[in-house]
């Protein structure tokens, strides 16, 4: 496993962690967003993403600023990468300057894992998103979200809804859920976005947006990943709208005060219709919040194996 090199801690995959471990970061989440302060974090981070974002980089940036970490973003365009560099050796240079926690966003799964593995303990490895694969530090603040939003983790029903097979959120989302003991999952989307890959147990596939709210204690809307999609496959909008876009109407089939999320970056009317996304029970913004503090939480559990 990419977490053994000695002494080195890496934030690769929900899987990777202990139940006591992610239980841990759960709680510290938690205790983040509730003002307690946070532990300084002695090193020098960068952030290379591979693939735009915007919450996920800049969150990881607040955070390790706000733990007094020197942070340096890897301009993708700037870097020697554009001169025929690996990415191992843009890695490994950046560990020979002391910046050797790295924070990366890669198109490719797998990559970040493999990096780490490549790095044989030069640096250690955060995963903010593999392809198709994991986004582990999304898991966190979503199940964070969820935690603080009171949800009852054993008797939940939570809805997946939409592009599941591209989505590393769903992927990592589910993991974490299963690990928490989520009572019940289920979920939909149209035909060539179901999963093809493991979901686990206590997991239903349902054929519409309806039968997968009905009842349901939180619904969670994913973005069609249509950068990773094959074009002949990608849905006509008004289609995909009409079957899969969270409209108020759907919201009366759940339980009232049913919780609302999505990843974001959102697509208004596409994935989920304004009412929702701006009513009282979206959790989108929450999300972005709790986002902040999940990676704050990660960078601390990164050092305190450091420290040992
Ligand atoms: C997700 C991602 O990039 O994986 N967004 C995010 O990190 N907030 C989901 C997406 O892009 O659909």
């Amino acid at each position: 496993m990419a977490n053994s090199s000695p002494g080195v801690r890496h934030f690769l995959s929900i899987m990777d962690l202990s139940i006591d471990a992610l239980k841990g970061l759960i709680d510290r989440t938690l205790a983040l967003a509730e003002g307690a302060p946070v532990k300084p974090f002695d090193g020098r981070v960068a952030n290379l993403f591979f693939e735009p974002s915007t919450r996920t980089r800049v969150s990881f940036e607040l955070a390790a600023r706000a733990l007094g970490a020197q942070v340096v973003n890897i301009e993708l365009a700037r870097s020697s990468a554009t001169k025929g560099e690996s990415l191992t050796d843009t890695c490994a240079t950046l560990a020979a300057m002391g910046v050797a926690t790295l924070v990366v966003r890669h198109p490719d799964s797998g990559t970040v894992a493999t990096l780490a593995a490549d790095l044989q303990g030069s640096a250690q490895l955060v995963n903010a998103g593999d392809g198709h694969g994991e986004h582990p530090s999304q898991a966190l603040l979503d199940a964070a979200t969820l935690d603080a939003s009171g949800l009852d983790w054993p008797n939940a029903t939570l809805a997946i809804i939409g592009d599941l097979r591209h989505s590393r959120v769903a992927r990592s989302g589910l993991q974490c859920f299963h690990a928490l003991g989520i009572g019940r999952v289920r979920l939909a989307g149209p035909q060539g976005m179901l999963p093809d890959w493991e979901v686990g147990s206590r997991v239903e596939r349902v054929d519409t947006l309806e039968a997968a709210v009905h009842e349901a204690d939180a619904i969670m809307m994913l973005r069609v990943q249509h950068e990773r999609i094959d074009k002949t496959i990608w849905p006509e909008p008004a289609t995909y709208a009409r079957d899969w876009c969270l409209r108020e109407e759907h919201l009366a089939l759940a339980h009232p005060g049913c919780r609302v999320l999505h990843p974001g970056p959102i697509n208004r009317g596409m994935e989920i219709e304004s009412p929702v996304a701006d009513g009282r029970q979206s959790l989108i913004l929450e999300q972005v919040r709790m986002g902040v503090h999940a990676r704050t939480a990660i960078f601390e559990w990164l050092q305190d194996e450091q420290q040992r």
